[in-house]
């Protein structure tokens, strides 16, 4: 049975306090949010702890947005595994776009902190996609298969969550229409050796195309940035219509 699965990434936004101001918008708009459905915030770490303090064990569940391999040592400017469990983090996003475009994140050390994340019992949501000139060149699935071989290398699929982020979708407001999300959403299915890992879709996201997205047959959720930051926009993608 494969779970829904929608998760915020608030990337570098908000402070502790506009973070608890969130949640108290937020949490107002779960009372008739379907059982189905596992709603996700991947925060910056500063978030964590008032967050976890805050979510009562209820309907939302807290994530990370990275996680080095090792469990402790000489990494400045990195975040263990040990250090989110403890706060209640239950997901890391890995090898998310921006990562590997700005950071240097590459296949090899995504399939690193993917291990890293289930050996410290997390949910990773690796997201996988192509840039425009990849896409215009016909190179898309050849692209997302490779970084799957290798971001997979000896990850447990049965612990995973797979988020199609197709770059020139993010933040662009240009959306992957969803019969080609939920097409491309198939060939990665095809992929895997557990085909019943949950697969989002991510590229802007937004209240008024949650609907047709989340209607696509390969299509389990949905990873969503900007419009995520707002009670009431992310409000609305979760409690999205059948
Ligand atoms: P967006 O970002 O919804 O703002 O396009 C998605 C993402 O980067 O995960």
């Amino acid at each position: 049975m494969r779970k829904i699965v929608i998760a915020g990434n608030w990337k570098m936004y908000k402070t502790q306090s506009e973070a608890l101001e969130f949640l108290q918008g937020f949490t107002s708009q779960l009372s008739e949010t379907p059982d189905d459905r596992e709603i996700v915030l991947c925060v910056p770490f500063t978030d964590l702890s008032a967050l976890s303090k805050n979510l009562h064990g209820g309907r939302v569940k807290l994530g990370a947005q990275n996680i080095h391999w090792e469990d402790s040592g000489a990494y400045t400017g990195e975040i263990s595994g040990s250090m989110l469990t403890e706060l209640g983090v239950r997901y890391v996003v890995v090898g998310h776009s921006e990562r590997r475009q700005y950071f240097g994140e590459t296949d090899a050390t995504v399939n690193q902190r993917l291990l890293a994340a289930q050996g410290h019992g997390l949910t990773p949501i690796l997201c996988v996609g192509e840039t425009k000139q990849q896409r215009d060149a016909g190179e898309t699935e050849a692209v997302i298969k490779a970084q799957l071989d290798k971001g997979l290398v000896a990850v447990d699929q049965a612990n995973l969550v797979v988020a199609y982020e197709p770059i020139w979708a993010i933040g662009t407001g240009d959306t992957c229409a969803s019969e080609e999300a939920n097409r491309v959403i198939g060939v990665i299915r095809q992929q895997l050796t557990y085909p019943d890992a949950s697969i989002q879709y991510g590229g802007s996201v937004k209240p008024g195309n949650i609907d047709e997205i989340m209607a696509q047959p390969e299509i389990d959720g949905a990873l969503v940035g900007g419009a995520s930051l707002e009670p009431d926009s992310f409000g609305r993608i979760v409690n999205y219509l059948v």
